[in-house]
């Protein structure tokens, strides 16, 4: 068997999965791949788990990307077979948890890809990000060029994408790419503080939430308003709306039953 490279670890309500391949600065291989959906696909049915941290081992990278090595001599029908279904960067979008990116140093390629992917970015001081395949012939392939423009605007993806240029965290926060810089040595606390506020609360109505958040990436603004109406709605056949509305009524702290 050989060694793991992803690390599953439990702090409170939070899962965090560490992409642990540090020598190749947490590249993505197939291997990586495969192991982050069996964690997720373990983690979508554990009530221990309310939201999901994901990270990079060191200090140096989150992901610097999918890993070169792999695609040399692949034909692109091979390359078509590694990029099937289920794709990870669709599997976490799309994940009835939240999931957040920790990205604590580069964030490149594939490794920012997956973090756009994640519900929310939080970055070191220290982080660089960038979407560098063009240098190497190639274009962003795991979502890049749809979900960059949606976060940063056209203007600002098509710099990232067209001279493949790294910026840092700060910048990042200005465009909208990260959502948190936070100074190295307080990012996992920081971030962990927040996932286990996340946590606590309903998992069924942070489902929820987040389905609906997301529909308003595919959605026209009126639509998207009315599948807001109907998931709230339905939140009024939950046991945990009348346990939250009955709480604030009653000057206590709601006891979420998941149901
Ligand atoms: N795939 C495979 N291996 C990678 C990698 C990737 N995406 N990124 C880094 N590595 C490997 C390097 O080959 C090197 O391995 P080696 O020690 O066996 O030679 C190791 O990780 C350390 O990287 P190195 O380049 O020596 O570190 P650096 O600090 O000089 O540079 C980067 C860091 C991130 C600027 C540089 O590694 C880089 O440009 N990586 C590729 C980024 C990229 O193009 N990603 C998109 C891929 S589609």
């Amino acid at each position: 068997m050989s060694e793991a490279v992803v690390l599953r670890e439990q702090e409170g309500r939070v899962a965090v999965l560490t992409i642990n391949r540090p020598s190749k600065l947490n590249a993505l291989n197939q291997q990586v791949r495969d192991e982050m959906l069996e964690h997720l696909n373990a983690i979508e049915s554990d009530d221990s788990v309310g939201a999901v941290v994901i990270t990079g081992a060191g200090e140096k990278s989150f992901v610097a990307g999918a890993d070169i090595q792999e695609f040399e001599g692949r034909s692109p029908f091979d390359q078509r077979e590694a990029m099937s279904f289920p794709r990870i960067f669709d599997v976490m979008a799309s994940f009835p948890k939240p999931v957040i990116a920790m990205i604590n140093g580069f964030c490149l390629g594939g490794g920012c890809e997956m973090a756009m992917s994640c519900d929310m970015r939080i970055a070191s001081d220290r982080a660089r990000l960038g979407q560098p395949e063009i240098k190497l012939g190639l274009i962003p392939g795991g979502g890049g060029t749809q979900r960059l423009p949606r976060l940063v605007g056209v203007g600002n993806a098509m710099r990232l994408i067209l001279t493949g240029d790294m910026i840092p965290a700060a910048e990042a926060k200005d465009m909208g790419l990260v959502d948190m810089v936070i100074p190295a040595d307080e990012l996992r606390a920081q971030t962990l503080e927040l996932a286990n506020k996340i946590a606590a609360q309903s998992p069924l109505t942070l489902r929820v939430a987040k389905e609906a958040v997301r529909a308003s990436e595919r959605l026209a603004i009126e639509e998207g308003i009315l599948y807001e109406r109907d998931l709230f709605c339905l939140c009024f056949s939950t046991e945990d709306k009348k346990e939250g509305v009955d709480a604030f009524l009653n000057k206590r702290a709601p006891e979420w039953k998941n149901r």
